[in-house]
């Protein structure tokens, strides 16, 4: 794993699911040498203190209902400061490479010439689920997992996930970005042939001050959701570990 960083070269690192304590080492020992950092809104910012004084931290992404910097402006800050010779780490949240444009920035950055590197983060995707208590495999109830994004709705020209597919696969479902579209997605599920009564549950905030964990089925979560007010960042887990809560106790019956 990188030790020391080098001028002139853009390091990925991933923050994990939020609670500065989920970077890993790696990540920490990158921040405190980084010349500039460009973070965003779910990266663990906490572990910003951890930055040289004279480092120059870079908000970038896109804040709610506040600034957002278009992809194409943060490819070009990376690239610019990396080739003034600064260490550069790109900070976010999870892993850069689920659902962060982490593949677009080593793009830009490898088109200019630029060297990258990676350091792997923590994603919610598995961390959030865990932190609330599902395990996101389990040896008698789930043999797999698919991580898929919702940020559009089935049936939208954008989408290219095929949902009947995966209302048959007998896997573990975990949505992020998934909070608005949430009635569509459980709906086009349990008409692919999803059992109604299916477990699913809602990990909000998971390491973040106002975290929640909401559980039903795959039937009611949307409307659960939007009775508790859920809001991002939140994952959605659909099957039958959604059940499951190593946190409080094992439900009688399944098998550790
Ligand atoms: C743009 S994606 C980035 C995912 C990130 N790269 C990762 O690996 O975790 C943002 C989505 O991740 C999920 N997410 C990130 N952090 C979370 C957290 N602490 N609790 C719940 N969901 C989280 C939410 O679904 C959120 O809308």
């Amino acid at each position: 794993m990188i030790k020391e960083l080098t001028p002139g070269t853009v390091v990925l690192v991933g923050g994990g699911p939020g609670d500065p304590d989920l970077l890993t080492v790696a990540g920490l020992r990158a921040i405190g040498q980084a010349d500039v950092i460009l973070y965003d809104h779910l990266a663990p910012n906490d572990a910003l203190a951890d930055a040289r004084p004279d480092a120059e931290l870079i908000p970038v992404g896109k804040w709610p209902r506040g600034k957002y910097t278009p992809q194409e402006e943060i490819s070009r800050l990376l690239v610019e400061h990396a080739r003034a010779g600064r260490r550069v780490v790109r900070l976010k949240g999870g892993d850069n490479f689920v659902f962060g444009r982490g593949g677009e920035e080593w793009r830009a950055c490898a088109a200019a010439g630029v060297p990258v590197e990676v350091i792997p983060g923590v994603s919610s995707a598995v961390a959030a689920p865990g932190l609330a208590g599902i395990p996101v495999t389990h040896r008698t109830v789930s043999q797999g997992f698919t991580v898929v994004s919702g940020h559009v709705p089935p049936g939208d020209p954008r989408s290219t996930i095929d949902w009947a597919a995966l209302a048959g696969a007998h896997t573990t479902i975990v949505i992020l970005m998934g909070v608005k579209y949430l009635p569509q997605i459980s709906a086009t599920l349990t008409d692919a042939g999803l059992d109604p009564a299916t477990p699913a549950a809602v990990v909000m905030a998971a390491c973040m001050p106002g975290s929640r964990t909401l559980r039903g089925t795959v039937a009611d979560i949307a409307d659960l959701a939007a009775a508790e007010g859920v809001t991002p960042p939140a994952i959605t887990v659909i099957g039958g570990v959604a059940a499951l809560d190593w946190a409080h106790e094992a439900p009688a019956g399944v098998s550790t």
